[in-house]
This record gives C-alpha cells, structure tokens and sequence, in this order.
C-alpha cells in the first residue's frame, strides 16, 4: 500500500506548535464531495433513520475534522455530514467570539491525540509492529487510513452493520469521486467486524473475521464505555481480559466519572470512578490513567488555568463537588490499561 498522505509521528506533533483554534475560524470550508448527490443522501439516511447511539460517531469525526489543525484526518469531514459539521462549526465560533477558557471539541481533539500517541506506543512496544488492533465501537474513526505506525497492522473495526455499511459507501465515494482527495488504506488489512457488542457472540465474530487471541493486540475502545448499560460494559472488559490471556495487549479506553453520566439529558450510563481500580479486578495491570490536560493529554491546547480541565485535575479525584463554584466535577479518564500475563509480567 502506498501513503498518499504523510502522517505525523508522536514526536513531529509535539515538535508542530499549534494554534488553539484554527486560523479559519471565519467560514467552513466544506469538502465538494459532500455536495454530491450519493454523500447528502447517505447523510440523509443517517440523520433519518439513525438513532443517537449511531449518530455519535458522526459528532465525534465532526470534531476531527474542525480541529484539523491538530489531528491529521482527511477523511473526517466526509464522515461527518454536513449538519455535524455546521453546528460543531457555530459553537466553536461562539466559543472564540466569547473568549470561552475551552473551545467546544477541544475535549475529542485532545483524546484523539492521547489514543493516537498511545496507539503508537503501544505498537512500537511490542517490538513485532505486526499486531492487531481491534477499534470497538469504530464509528467514522479513519485510524486505519491515517496512522503510519500501523502499516504493519491488522485493523478490525467493529460497530453496529449499518453504520460499517454507509462508511463504507462513504469512503468509496470519496475515493471514486475526488482528485484532491487521494485516500489509501495505511494499515496492512482492514476488517470491518458487524456485530452489537452488547451481545455475547461479538467475540466470535471477531475471530471468525480473523482475529487471533494468540497474536499482540491493541484493544482501542474510544467514546464506547459510557454508551452501554453496566452490565454490558463490565462484559466488555472481561470478554478482552479473557482473550488476552498468552499474548501481549494493551487497553486503551476512555471512562466517565458518575457525575458525568448524571446530566439530566444524558444518553450515558457505565461509569466508573476509579477505572484504576476496577480494571485490576478484571485481571488488568500497569493502569496508568490521565486526565485531559494532565502533561500526556494536553497537546499544547490546554493552556488556559481557568479551562474547566485544568481546575478539574488540580482537585482530588475523591471530590465530587467543586468548592469553588459548587459545580459536580465530571470527569473524563483517560485509561492505558496492559493484561497480566501472571508469570512473565509482573
Ligand atoms: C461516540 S461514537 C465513537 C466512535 C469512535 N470510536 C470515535 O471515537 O470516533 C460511539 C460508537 O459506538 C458504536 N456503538 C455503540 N453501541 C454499540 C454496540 N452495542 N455495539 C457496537 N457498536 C456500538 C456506535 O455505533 C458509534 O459508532
């Protein structure tokens, strides 16, 4: 395969300084392609017929593609829709005209940068850089297309068959309809995996699909916890845990605190608030967890004290309520997580 789009190390990003909103705040600049008449009706489908479970992922490539002055992701806008686009697009501009300490989306941004970065570092880890690296709950993530450390990779994406099948459609009319918009497939084989993974057989799946329990895997479950019930997610995490018994594999995951899932219109419901205790039960090790704006989840868009990140992580994670504005501290933990091979690794 070759790269028709250069993708920056871990190390060149933190060499790029970068502006905390991008310089063309003033008008969206949308893509042509989806003005065409095949991308607005896949749209149309999805603001239709989806429901918000499957729309997240729309909202989350929104916020790739509107910091795309940090994260490098050709694909995210065409992912995204024209509607997500606009309304992400007003509320950043409301943001930068209200002089707002975080700028909406600045949060996927800066989470997208941390699994990118441990993606990368898991990977070179292993030494063999041949791993798998499952993305549950895939959404519109494009990793597959944009990270060079995974040319040597198998990526399976698992998500729910509809939203796999209309990505699909997408990228194929990206590829077929555009010049400036060369798309190649990085990772060495992608795999798209149709399976509800509140369903017990999700794992089956996987490996009939063709993955090995037996080879080095990266587990990344980015913006998925949160949407399934407890039960659901804790089943999640001990379906991983129970497959990665002779390998090397690492967990990348992202956990709400309770507070975070307590808004009154909130479609969330797993929550933990210690996921560095909690994944120790599972069978876990080596928990290392960050929060936005801690040294390794800040990506130099951080830099305002009185962002609410910045005042979060300066309070003890034990308090719920924030002393200074009475305000309940919602938490997002950013969670490296690797398996106890019992003997070996500890
Ligand atoms: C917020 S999006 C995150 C997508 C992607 N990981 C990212 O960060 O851009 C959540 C994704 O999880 C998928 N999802 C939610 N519940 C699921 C389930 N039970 N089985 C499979 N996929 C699920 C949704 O379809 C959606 O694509």
């Amino acid at each position: 395969m070759h790269h028709s789009h250069p993708t920056m190390s871990e190390e060149e990003r933190h060499q790029t300084p970068s502006p905390a909103v991008s310089p063309w705040m003033e008008e969206l600049q949308l893509p042509e392609v989806l003005m065409s008449d095949t991308v607005r009706s896949l749209h149309a489908t999805i603001e239709q017929d989806w429901d918000f479970l499957r729309r997240s992922a729309c909202q989350t490539a929104a916020g790739r593609a509107l910091w795309s002055h940090v994260v490098h992701d050709p694909v995210a806008a065409v992912l995204a829709g024209e509607s997500y686009l606009r309304s992400l697009f007003e509320k950043m501009k409301q943001d930068k005209l209200n002089n707002a300490p975080e700028v909406s989306g600045v949060i996927l941004a800066v989470r997208t940068l941390w699994f990118d970065s441990r993606l990368e570092a898991a990977i070179n880890s292993f030494g063999d850089r041949a791993a798998q690296v499952v993305l549950l709950g895939a959404g519109m993530d494009a990793r597959a297309y944009r990270l060079s450390c995974l040319k040597e990779s198998i990526v399976f994406e698992v998500d729910f068959p509809e939203l796999l099948q209309v990505k699909a459609s997408l990228l194929k009319e990206l590829t077929s309809s555009s010049n400036d918009h060369q798309i190649a497939l990085i990772a060495k084989s992608l795999i798209r995996v149709a399976a509800d993974i509140r369903e017990g057989d999700w794992i089956e799946k996987l490996q009939r699909c063709g993955y090995v329990p037996e080879r080095n895997t990266v587990w990344v479950l980015e913006g998925i916890l949160y949407y399934l019930p407890h039960l659901h997610a804790m089943q999640v995490l001990e379906a991983i845990a129970a497959n990665c018994t002779s390998t090397r594999s690492v967990l990348l995951a992202d956990f709400m605190n309770k507070s975070s899932i307590s808004l009154s219109n909130s479609n969330f419901h797993f929550y933990s608030d210690w996921p560095d205790r909690l994944l120790p039960t599972l069978g876990y090790c080596h928990v290392k967890l960050s929060q936005i704006g801690d040294p390794d989840a800040h990506f130099g868009l951080l830099h305002d004290p009185q962002n609410l990140f910045n005042k979060l992580r300066n309070l003890p994670r034990s308090i719920e309520i924030h002393p200074e504005d009475g305000t309940p501290c919602r938490r997002l933990y950013l969670v490296e997580a690797s398996y106890c091979q019992q003997q070996d690794d500890q």
